[in-house]
């Protein structure tokens, strides 16, 4: 359980961000870990800095978030077998990952190590600012790409055998010029001959379990408040997929802790309200761009799909190893009062006050913002709506009355906390279109 004013510690919180890629396609499932383990393997070889290691398990884990805000299937694609011709467009989701992680200081670091992560041998050599832990990202991740190419789906441990030596010669011809011949060396004498290896990377639950050891054995506590920051990045990874949602979160998470301060929550709940408007639709990340970008009605099927993404959130938020408060308040924020909401179906009496906050902040936020249909409504009309789902007990009667008491006040806070989503989300949006030429 996380207290605030103490510190936390964000093992959980870095596999949760790195497991958002293979969530969002599953293709590239586990491609995260693996790169995280087998940049350690190497790394773990040339050094034993502790720094050194830590930020190549980082790196590795975090590797490939970029993809997730760029258009992520022809991205994989591209990973996959890039063309000659293409091979410019390989950097674009490493350039997004690191503008992303820069502002973040715990990830000042590893920022630069993404960057470069799809750099040749021979180009490292000549650029001076490319770190030597991107030279083994890069192997770590060709690597990788070509397990998944190779690998028997059904039976993973069976033609291992047969993959080996194919990846041996696949680095033995690149090296020197792709890959350092130093750290080809180091993964086929070092890592790759143990069988151990290979029953380690192809299990997804003994790869969790041996990254999870690995961070832990770090000292990698941060005070509290980078929890919020690791919230804030979550949240920019998920609103960021589509210009209607850019500052969807940003902005559910400040009316939702407007609301509280006026119910006199104290300043430790605050913060938590806060955290859990970040995540609350982290599960997001599990429905298809298709469906979230959808001009117009969804069919009955999608809408099922997409009401799942709420479940998704209770399940990624309860593995961070947050208080409860957060993982309620997040992942309720589609219930009712009269027991018609969803997932849970969880009737008055289940729903704290601060689930029914969240609730309110959801629905009020979302009327509020464009939509590839619709445009965003004036607050007033906003309200209105949100009066009647109250009438119909929806939504908590106390917590509509105070939005549209102070409906001017919040409106303000809400708008200044999502400036900052607002100008990174265009920051960002202008690598893209660059990189579109
Ligand atoms: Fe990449
Ligand atoms: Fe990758
Ligand atoms: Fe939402």
């Amino acid at each position: 359980m996380m207290a605030l004013g103490q510190t936390i510690d964000i093992s959980k919180f870095l596999l949760a961000i790195s497991s958002m890629n293979g969530l969002s396609d599953p293709a590239i499932n586990n491609h995260n870990y693996r790169v995280a383990f087998i940049s350690y393997l190497i790394g773990k070889e040339i050094s034993f800095s502790n720094e050194f290691l830590y930020n190549l398990l980082v790196a590795g884990l975090l590797h490939d978030i970029g993809l997730l805000l760029v258009h992520i299937r022809e991205d994989v694609a591209l990973l996959k077998n890039p063309s000659a011709k293409e091979t410019r467009k390989v950097h674009l989701h490493a350039e997004v990952g690191y503008e992303l992680l820069r502002k973040f200081p715990y990830f000042s670091k590893i920022a630069k190590i993404v960057k470069y992560h799809h750099y040749s041998y021979q180009e490292a050599i000549e650029n001076k600012d490319i770190p030597f832990s991107a030279a083994i990202v890069n192997l770590a991740d060709r690597i990788d790409i070509f397990i998944i190419n190779n690998a028997d789906t059904e039976q993973p441990y069976s033609n291992i055998s047969r993959v080996l030596p194919k990846l041996e010669k696949f680095l033995k011809r690149q090296e020197g010029k792709i890959f350092s011949p130093k750290l080809v060396d180091i993964f086929l004498q070092k890592v790759s001959h143990q069988e151990a290896f290979w029953y380690e990377i192809l299990n997804e639950n003994c790869l969790k379990e041996s990254l999870e050891r690995l961070l832990k054995s770090f000292d990698n506590k941060l005070p509290s408040e980078a929890f919020y920051d690791l919230s804030q990045m979550l949240a920019y990874l998920i609103d960021f997929k589509s210009p209607f949602t850019a500052t969807h979160s940003s902005g559910v998470a400040q009316t939702a802790a407007s609301l509280a301060s006026f119910f006199k929550f104290t300043s430790p709940d605050l913060k938590k309200i806060k955290i859990a408007g970040l995540l609350h639709d982290i599960g997001k990340v599990a429905i298809p761009l298709s469906i979230l970008e959808k001009q117009g009605k969804l069919t009955e099927e999608e809408f099922n799909i997409m009401k799942s993404h709420v479940f998704y959130s209770y399940k990624i938020i309860s593995r961070l190893n947050v208080d409860n408060d957060i993982i309620e308040w997040a992942s309720y924020h589609h219930e009712t009062l009269d027991g018609e909401g969803y997932p849970f179906r969880l009737t008055a009496k289940e729903l704290s006050l601060g689930s029914r906050i969240m609730a309110v902040a959801d629905i009020f936020t979302a009327l509020r913002e464009d939509r590839p249909y619709k445009k965003g409504l004036p607050p007033e009309r906003a309200i209105s709506i949100i009066d009647e789902l109250s009438k119909k007990k929806k939504l908590d009667k106390r917590v509509v009355n105070v939005l549209r008491k102070n409906l001017s006040n919040i409106s303000m806070q809400v708008e200044e906390s999502q400036k900052r989503a607002k100008e990174l989300y265009h920051e960002l949006r202008g690598i893209v279109s660059m990189y579109k030429e």
